[in-house]
């Protein structure tokens, strides 16, 4: 089944790709299947709703299924935040966000002592099929955030999330170890539970 990714951030098409490799599914760029690049505001309230919306505005756009990820970073000292807003946390956007994005948690955390710097990352995937029948699935990885960036690897928050059980953030773990365990990851094998259930694509 061919599906196109609702979203223009290629560490999440990579992620996307590489995760759902042995689902029967080949995630295609929003480019390759002739969608302009345009923004969709994410105005809902949630991860549901603004996945939804991504995957549905694609699907709309060039008719084919398409597949949308919405996720954040929810710190519990910071009563949930950055959650949905955690793309544009800081207010800069392009090349710069993310560390702009992880100067303004660290500085928002500066007083946080290590045990109460628990957080979890989300991602609610949605797959709209072409006309209109809609598939969520909600996956969450637990860790903690630490007091300086490490690691180079992976986007977004990653030098700064250590998930459970591991003494490595995101950042300096290997592709394959983060997709192994991964909020994505785990939203993704939700996912593909529902589509056998469900019988399939169509
Ligand atoms: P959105 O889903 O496009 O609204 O943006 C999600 C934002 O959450 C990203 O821009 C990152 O800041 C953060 N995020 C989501 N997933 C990850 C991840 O796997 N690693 C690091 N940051 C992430």
């Amino acid at each position: 089944m061919l599906v196109v990714a609702a979203t223009q951030n290629a560490h999440k098409i990579r992620e996307l790709t590489e995760i759902t490799k042995d689902f029967g599914m080949e995630v295609i760029s929003r480019a390759a299947a002739g969608v302009p690049d345009f923004e969709i505001e994410e105005d809902g309230a949630g991860f549901e709703e603004n996945s939804l919306k991504k995957a549905r505005v694609i699907m709309e756009y060039c008719g084919m299924a398409a597949i949308a990820d919405d996720s954040g970073l929810v710190t519990d000292a910071l009563g949930g935040a950055p959650g949905v807003l955690s793309a544009r946390f800081a207010g800069v956007f392009g090349a710069d966000a993310d560390a702009a994005n992880n100067r303004k948690l660290l500085a928002l955390l500066s007083d946080v002592p290590d045990a109460e710097r628990t957080a979890r990352f989300v991602s609610v995937v949605t797959l709209v099929f072409p006309g209109g029948r809609a598939l969520a699935a909600r996956g969450e990885c637990e860790g903690r955030i630490g007091r300086e960036e490490k690691g180079s690897g992976g986007f977004g928050y990653d030098p700064l999330f250590t998930p459970l059980g591991f003494e490595k953030t995101f950042a300096e773990l290997s592709a394959e170890e983060k997709n192994g365990i991964s909020h994505r990851a785990r939203a993704l094998a939700a996912l593909r539970e529902i589509l056998s259930e469900s019988g399939g694509a169509g």
